[in-house]
């Protein structure tokens, strides 16, 4: 085995594009095991009587509990699993009768991307069998920043691995796509997850022409199934009725997970992810309770799951202890992703750069929509930027809060008037704006 001893001494650590601190005040020396899914360490050493004692990780396997794991059962989510299927039954009974459409909302961490993944493993797995040439791609219109371009182009290069990055139109790669499917006989799910990225960008249109391309050959089978994921049926809201209620037509609503489905949640992965006994049942007990407060955030449970095993490894422990989970829960902050921020407009990094440094400055809870706009006026002048107006900068308040990023409310009675509060409860100020500085550094400008 090639290993590499280091000395490390932390001070922040990464994983899934989150921001994470670790606030170790020693230096220790680790195996580097996993550079690529850095991991920091996989087993550490000590000198003991001049031999080598090595520790065993409380981990069994931690990819277990990786993000883009899909878990063989989905506690609590069987019935929409059963759903789904009911949903799509036709595209295996009768392939190519009829196209279908399904939106899975519910918010954060509910699980509508591994269900749909799940569904995707299941339904291609049902076709096979039946000889039915299926297949299934999930897409983020986040991650392809909006742009049914981009996203056309990521499904057509499963199908066409060397298809050209550019020289054609959305549309071109949609008449294609459909091309492709017909001469190889191929029906396709395509889900679109978090949507509202691409509603942001594009509005009613790219929604429109996938389903349009479908009606204008009426009788052709029909290819193109898609699965669409929003957080809020809110962020529909700018879709034209007919788009939006095409879309509604069937939906799948995820609620929050209670503090006993968190547990059995966990306790899945649990036994998926750790060695038999680290976990008690009270320490599963104080995670699921942390992520029930966090509005049942399944992935904020598994995180600090990963993380309090991570701290059981660094202080050598035989199993995951209370503090272990405590030092997790200080070091993760919920539902702020990194690539969401760097995802944003440039201007509105340069609105939240106002609002996070007017709250750094101030130490206050929360700001008017007035005093945001003054900070937002500073920063573009520090960055040479012309100020929007204040309808298009109200608009991005709203996209903000839609990420989750700001929150904001109308003030309540006794406010002069009323006017949008916007508050900062997910990351604290100061690693905010360290961050926007530097995406604004990197390409922001
Ligand atoms: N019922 C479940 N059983 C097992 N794991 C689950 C379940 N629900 C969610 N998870 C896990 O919790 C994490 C979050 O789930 P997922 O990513 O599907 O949430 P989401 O609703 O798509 O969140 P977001 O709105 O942030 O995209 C993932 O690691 C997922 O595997
Ligand atoms: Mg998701």
């Amino acid at each position: 085995m090639d290993l590499k001893v280091l000395a490390v001494s932390f001070s922040s650590e990464d994983r899934n594009g989150r921001w994470s601190y670790f606030r170790f005040t020693t230096t220790r020396i680790f195996f580097l095991t996993d550079k690529k899914h850095k991991s920091f360490f996989g087993a550490t050493v000590s000198q003991q009587g001049g031999k080598m004692r090595q520790y065993s990780s409380v981990f069994k396997d931690e990819s277990r509990l990786d993000i883009n794991y899909v878990p063989p059962s989905l506690p609590h989510r069987t019935f929409q699993l059963d759903l789904l299927n009911q949903f799509f039954r036709s595209l295996i009974e009768s392939p190519g009768k009829m196209a279908q459409r399904v939106l899975i909302t519910g918010r954060i961490g509910t699980g509508k991307t591994v269900l749909s993944q799940r569904f995707g493993l299941r339904i291609t797995r049902d076709a096979r069998e039946k000889g039915i040439n299926l297949q299934y791609v999930h897409t983020n219109c986040r991650e392809c920043k909006g742009s049914l371009f981009l996203i056309l182009q990521r499904v057509i290069s499963k199908f066409h691995p060397h298809f050209p990055k550019r020289g054609y139109s959305a549309e071109e790669i949609l008449q294609m796509l459909i091309q492709i499917l017909d001469d190889q006989d191929l029906y396709l799910i395509l889900t679109l997850d978090e949507l509202d990225a691409l509603i942001r960008n594009g509005g009613s249109e790219p929604l429109y022409n996938l389903t349009r391309i479908q009606e204008d050959r009426p009788d052709a089978p029909r290819r193109l199934s898609l699965i669409c994921i929003l957080r809020e049926i809110e962020h529909a809201d700018s879709l034209d009725p007919s788009t939006r209620s095409t879309l509604q037509h069937n939906t799948i609503h995820l609620a929050e997970y209670s503090r006993s489905q968190l547990l059995d949640i966990l306790s899945d992965r649990v036994s998926l992810a750790f060695r038999v006994g680290v976990v008690s049942r009270d320490i599963l007990s104080l995670i699921a309770g942390l992520a029930s407060f966090e509005g049942g955030d399944a992935r904020y449970g598994i995180e600090l799951l990963w993380r309090a095993g991570k701290y059981a490894d660094v202080s050598r422990l035989v199993e995951v202890s209370a503090e272990c989970v405590r030092r997790a829960a200080a070091s993760v902050y919920p539902t702020v992703h990194k690539d969401v921020v760097s995802a944003l407009q440039v201007h509105e990094k340069l609105f939240l750069l106002g609002v996070a440094r007017r709250f750094k400055q101030t130490g206050a809870v929360q700001m008017s929509m007035g005093e945001a706009e003054e900070s937002y006026a500073i920063v573009c002048e520090e960055y040479e930027k012309r100020r929007l107006g204040h309808t298009q900068v109200w608009k991005y308040v709203k996209d903000l809060s839609a990420v989750g990023i700001i929150e904001s409310r109308l003030s309540g009675v006794g406010q002069r008037g009323k006017t949008t509060m916007i508050s900062l409860s997910k990351v604290p100020a100061s690693d905010l704006e360290r961050e926007l500085v530097k995406v604004l550094s990197v390409g922001g400008k």
